[in-house]
Parts: structure tokens; C-alpha cells; sequence
């Protein structure tokens, strides 16, 4: 959530452009180095970035559906980037779409950010260390500094910068606001996040560059348990684990034909943008559009705590910090095994130079155990086939905390989103031994305040075709009497949700609610429309009182379910600023209409997420914590399309046991799977 970058320049995976990249050949092709570096020259030739202007946010910018099903290989494309400008020395904000084709600027449209109801883009890199210097420049930080015995800690203090949320102070609304926490380190090499420096707090304007407000109570000690985490500080490595290997040796089961993926019955493109990080497009099963577009283009961290220090907080980590931008070089070998396809990401640094992020996106298989299974006394015997899973993910850190986006398609036409949270939970200080009924005691005098991360996928569904429909699928009881004369029976119910408003739902696992997903026109082998499910897990909604600044916010995070009526430029579920946004954009503000979604050209929005009372476990570093949801199908094929799957051969299969060295199938005693 806050940042921590090392040097100048930011995010220390981004790298100048080097190689030479080939040239886009399909409109959703990601934009290339090369790309970035064009736009940028023809907004400086059109006068709009000049000296002093920087660059929040550079996207490709969306086709319409019409653009995209005109496209044939071999035509030219309209390549088009979609760029968010701000004046550093006024804070001014301009919004251009430039034409890489035409070499033209071909729209700008200024953005009040000022006005309500105001949205700040998005943090620039410089702007972190920019923050701090202004922190440790001011006499009021040193002064609260030195009040409190930490005169010799303040050069090793790290300032932490932070969104500062909508709280409607006089002086910071609608201004481009950060805030400042401090934390102590030990050392140059020292891990801060354990060492919080509670109740100092400084208020900073990035345009004017000065300490706007200051906080400084409740001041407790300064925790000072190691938070390190490197080999040096967890002691010896443990020993007893042997290798496991993955081996493929007749090499992976997919072809990558550019960003064009083909897995058995999948096909899939695999795009990468700096707000989204991960996209994918025009996913098929058994060449059957099942999704357009798919991207977790949001979420938010709020923070349940009273105190001044963190009552404000509510990360959004893509529309605040750019979830892309700030993406991982996947190091091979370490976040994948197997073999595994790396996709490089290109994103434009805070000048609007494009920077290259090698290995962004990885994508390989995975064994997953049994898909289908039986033993049948008699001469059928035993069979079983195996699952397998087709990966592709990213990561991407956002200060003290890390983020996974994995998204998995299966042999049998599912497919499961994941969101894996780790790194480290972000910590108050606290007398030791005290109680917080808003932030559990996880180490010594450390506090972590509860909180969640809520995040929005969105999903441009087109089940055979964009002609879909929505219906909310319950199990239903029946009370015992004529229509359930034993009491055992009940049944099913299945509501179709027609409109925006009526399809803002909430998951109900006591039901077993889904939502289905149906073709308009297209049915099965038994009549049925053809049809995929979308499985909620469990998912607590956001805990903030609906009459809170960040319920307006983050309304997103109030539904589990939401669905509109297709738009490209509808793709912000916080909207397109949720930085210092008082609230309304995103998802109530598309759903305002109340268009019909019956039959149309659909989106669904899914919030899904954890609700993490933090514990002693999470530190110093927390175990991945996961969150998610499956997309089934549900009559979209006739029969279970794995059927035909191999039986899988383990030639190399090893009884565990006695005699571990001798403990294989042996000789003469193959270990076949079945029979
Ligand atoms: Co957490």
C-alpha cells in the first residue's frame, strides 16, 4: 500500500527499453516500447507535454466492438493510447487519445480535479521521493521527531507516502494530497514496515510542495523487534525438504503464436496494460467465445480503525498506484515451475518514456490431481484421468504489500480466478500487552489494524456471442406439505436479473447462489440455453458503514454482484480517479441508467476478497492468503468435455515407503494409472 522504492526512478523492475521489439500485429496486441515512445514524441510535438507535464497513466485505448469485428489480418490497425497528463507546477490535468497511425493528437479533454467531485490521478514514482524529502526538509516533522527522542533516527527514517483517502478537510480538498507516515530502520538494509513511528503523520501538497498539516499525539514506543526477513535474519535454511522437479520433456501442451495462446480446447490473448496489470482477451472454449475481456481492473484496502493515523485509509491499488505499473519481473524458476512462456510488459515511466518489465506475465501447466474418476467392481475396473491446469498470472507490489492475479483454465471448460495477498501487514505501535479492539497485537508493541481486500473482476462475458443474459440461480426449500409430502425434497429457483439496478446482488452461499451467464440464442443438445456459471466463494462485503467516505468510494465493494449494459469506456469500477475522490463514479455511476440487460451485450462485475484480522502468523512476512471465484460451464458443452483425456502414464512414479531407494513400481511393475 505505501511505497518503498529504493532509488530514483521508482519500481527497480523497470528497465529502458532496449531490444527491439516486433510490431503489434493484432488490435489487441499490448502497447509496445516502441509504441509508448511514439506517443510521447507526438504529444510533445502537439505541445502537451512539456517541461513541467508528467505522465500518471498511458493505456491503450479501447476499440469499440464494431472496430474490432471489421479488423481482418493483414489490415492496418488504428493503434491508440489513451494518456492522462498533469502539470506538475499546477496541477492541471489534460486527457489526450493519441493516434499512432495518424501521428496525431486526435481528442484532449481536460479533468477538474479541483472541482467536485474532484479524483486526483494517479501517484507518479518521483512523487514518493519527492514526499519524503519534503517530510525530513520540514521543521515541524523534525520537531516532532526530536520531541520524541528520535533526533538520531531521522536520517534512516523512512517516510512511507499514502493516498489520503476523502475526508473533507478544508484544506486538502480537492488539492493533490499525500500523506506521510514514518518509520524507523536500524540500518540502510533495514525492512521499515516493523518499526512505525504511531500517531505522526504528515499532510503534504504535491503541487505546492509543502508540509500542509502535521499530526503528532498518542505517541507510543517505537517497536523494536527485527521485521527482517532476508536469510540472515531467519537463520540456517532447513534442510529436510528434497527437490521436487517438474519435467516436461516433450515440452509444454500450448502454442504462442504473439500474444495468441492456444491450450487444448482453450484459446485465449494475453494482453498487458499499467492500470490492469494482466488482460485477456477473446477467450474461447472449443473455438465459442465464452469471455471478450477479463481483468481484475480494481480493489481497495480499508482500513476498520478509529485512530488518526489510519482512519483514512483506503487503498486502491490499481486506480490509485496502477497495479501494472508497479508489476514484477517473474524470476524464472521461483514464482512458475515447469516450462514456462514469459510475456515482457511495456508501460510508460512518470515522463512518459517507455519502460520495459521483462517476464511480466508467466504462463505454464500445472498438474492438479484427479479430474474424473471411478472403480467399478468387475471387468470396467478403475479409471481415472488427471487435471490439469493452464496458468497465467502476474504479480505486482504495492509498497508493503504483494499481490498475485492467477488466472487458471482447466480441461473441463472451467476456469478459476485468484487473488493471492502476501508481503507485510501494514502495522501501528502499541504498549505492549494493551488491548485494540480494531487492531489485534501480532509481535511485541506491534498492531495491525483489521482490515480487507476487496477486489472487482470484470468480466465482458459473451457466451456463444454477446447476445447474453443473466439470471440468479437459488436452491430453494419447500416446506413440508402437499408439495413436499416427505420433507426431504427441494428445488431450485431461477430469477432472471434484467436490469442494471436488479442485478446488483449479493452471494448467498446458505442457497447456493450462482448467477448464470446464457447464450440468448444459442441451446444445447436438451434445448437449454448454453451457459456458464459464475461461483462466488465466500466473501464478506465491505465492513465500512454505508454512510462513510469510503462506502461512496468504493461502492463496488458494497455488492458481490454487478452488471452493465457493454460501454468501452466503462471499465473503472471506482472510476477512472478514486485518488482523493469524494465518491459515486465507477459502478453507481454506470448503473444510473438502469439499462436493460436482458439479451444485450453484457459485463459482469464480481467483487470478491478477504477480511484480514491479521495474527501472529501473518508476520513478519504473511503466508499467501487466497480469494477468488470459478466460471463453470453449465450446459455449454453436451457431455463432460475431458472424456477423452489419456490415461496419464507415471513411468516415473515412486512408491514412498519402506525403502525409499527401492521403493519404486520396480521392475517388471509399472506404476499405470487404472485397472
Ligand atoms: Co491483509
Amino acid at each position: 500500500m505505501t511505497h518503498h522504492h529504493d532509488h530514483a526512478g521508482g519500481n527497480p523492475d523497470l528497465l529502458p527499453v532496449r531490444a527491439v521489439e516486433p510490431a503489434p500485429r493484432h488490435p489487441l496486441d499490448p502497447l509496445t516500447g516502441a509504441e509508448i515512445d511514439r506517443a510521447r514524441e507526438i504529444l510533445v510535438a502537439a505541445g502537451l507535454l512539456t517541461e513541467t507535464v508528467r505522465v500518471p497513466m498511458l493505456l491503450p485505448d479501447e476499440y469499440d466492438r464494431a472496430e474490432l469485428a471489421a479488423w481482418t489480418p493483414g489490415d492496418e490497425i488504428d493503434r491508440r493510447v489513451d494518456v492522462t497528463l498533469m502539470d506538475a507546477a499546477t496541477g492541471e490535468v489534460t486527457e489526450a487519445i493519441v493516434s499512432l497511425t495518424r501521428g496525431e493528437v486526435v481528442a484532449t479533454r481536460e479533468h477538474r480535479a479541483g472541482e467536485a467531485p474532484y479524483g486526483q490521478p494517479q501517484y507518479l514514482f518521483e512523487e514518493y521521493e519527492r514526499a519524503a524529502q519534503i517530510v525530513k526538509d520540514s521543521p515541524e516533522w523534525q520537531a516532532a521527531m526530536t520531541r520524541r527522542g528520535l533526533a538520531d533516527r531521522m536520517e534512516l527514517a523512512f517516510c512511507g507516502p499514502l493516498a489520503p483517502g476523502f475526508v473533507g478537510r478544508e484544506n486538502e480538498v480537492g488539492r493533490r494530497v499525500i500523506r506521510s507516515l514514518t518509520f524507523l530502520r536500524d540500518s540502510e538494509g533495514d525492512s521499515p514496515w516493523a518499526h512505525p513511528v504511531e500517531g505522526l503523520i504528515v499532510h503534504i501538497d504535491l503541487v505546492t510542495n509543502e508540509v500542509i498539516g502535521i499530526e503528532d499525539e498518542g505517541d507510543v514506543p517505537v517497536p523494536a523487534g527485527s521485521g527482517m526477513y532476508t536469510p540472515d535474519a531467519t537463520g540456517p535454511a532447513r534442510e529436510t525438504l528434497k527437490p521436487i522437479e517438474i519435467t516436461q520433456p516433450e515440452g509444454p501442451s500450448f502454442h504462442v503464436d504473439g500474444h495468441h495462446v492456444q491450450w487444448e480446447n482453450w484459446s485465449l490473448r494475453v494482453d498487458f496494460n499499467a492500470r490492469e496489470g494482466l488482460v485477456l482477451h477473446d477467450v474461447r472454449f472449443d473455438d465459442r467465445p465464452v469471455l471478450a475481456r477479463a481483468s481484475v481492473p480494481e480493489m481497495v484496502v480499508p482500513y476498520g480503525d478509529t485512530s488518526n493515523t489510519r482512519f483514512w485509509i483506503s487503498y486502491f491499488d490499481a486506480g490509485e498506484y496502477l497495479l501494472g505499473k508497479n508489476a514484477n519481473h517473474l524470476e524464472l524458476g521461483c514464482d512458475c515451475l515447469g516450462v514456462i512462456r514469459y510475456f515482457d510488459g511495456y508501460v510508460a515511466d512518470d515522463h512518459g518514456h517507455a519502460v520495459k518489465i521483462p517476464n511480466v506475465v508467466c504462463m505454464h501447466e500445472e498438474d492438479y490431481g484427479v479430474l474424473w474418476k471411478h472403480t467399478e467392481p468387475g471387468p470396467i475396473g478403475s479409471h481415472v484421468r488427471r487435471s490439469r491446469r493452464l496458468v497465467v498470472s502476474y504479480f505486482s507490489t504495492i509498497g508493503n504489500y504483494d499481490y498475485g492475479f492467477f488466472w487458471y483454465f482447466y480441461l473441463d471448460g472451467s476456469i478459476q480466478v485468484e487473488a493471492k495477498a502476501t508481503g507485510i501487514v501494514f502495522v501501528g505501535a502499541g504498549i505492549p500487552g494493551s488491548e485494540n479492539r480494531h487492531a489485534p497485537e501480532i509481535a511485541p508493541g506491534v498492531f495491525a489494524p483489521v482490515h480487507q481486500h476487496l477486489f472487482s473482476a470484470r468480466l465482458d462475458v459473451a457466451i456463444d456471442g454477446t447476445d447474453n443474459r443473466l439470471v440468479e440461480i437459488d436452491a430453494a426449500r419447500i416446506p413440508m406439505g402437499e408439495d413436499n409430502p416427505f420433507g426431504n425434497a427441494f428445488t431450485w429457483t431461477a430469477t432472471t436479473l434484467r436490469t442494471e439496478q436488479e442485478a446488483q446482488r449479493i452471494a448467498d452461499t446458505s442457497v447456493a447462489r450462482v448467477w448464470e451467464v446464457q447464450s440468448a440464442s444459442r441451446t444445447n443438445y436438451i434445448d437449454k440455453p448454453t451457459a456458464y456459471h459464475l461461483i462466488p466463494e465466500p466473501t464478506a462485503l465491505l465492513m465500512a458503514d454505508p454512510a462513510s467516505s469510503v462506502a461512496a468510494r468504493a461502492a463496488f465493494a458494497t455488492k458481490h454482484l454487478w452488471a452493465t449494459a457493454y460501454d468501452r469506456d466503462e471499465r473503472w469500477p471506482a472510476g477512472r480517479y478514486p485518488n482523493a475522490h469524494q465518491g459515486g463514479a465507477g459502478l453507481p455511476a454506470y448503473t444510473a441508467d438502469d439499462r436493460s440487460i436482458d439479451g444485450e451485450d453484457i459485463v459482469l462485475w464480481h467483487t470478491f476478497g478477504l477480511t484480514h484480522i491479521p495474527r501472529p502468523e501473518d508476520w513478519p512476512i504473511m503466508p499467501v492468503d487466497y480469494a477468488g471465484f470459478w466460471f463453470k460451464p453449465y450446459g455449454f458443452s453436451d457431455v463432460n468435455p475431458a472424456m477423452n483425456l489419456p490415461e496419464s502414464s507415471q513411468a516415473h512414479a515412486v512408491r514412498a515407503g519402506s525403502g525409499a531407494a527401492d521403493g519404486g513400481c520396480g521392475q517388471g511393475d509399472a506404476c499405470t494409472c487404472g485397472h
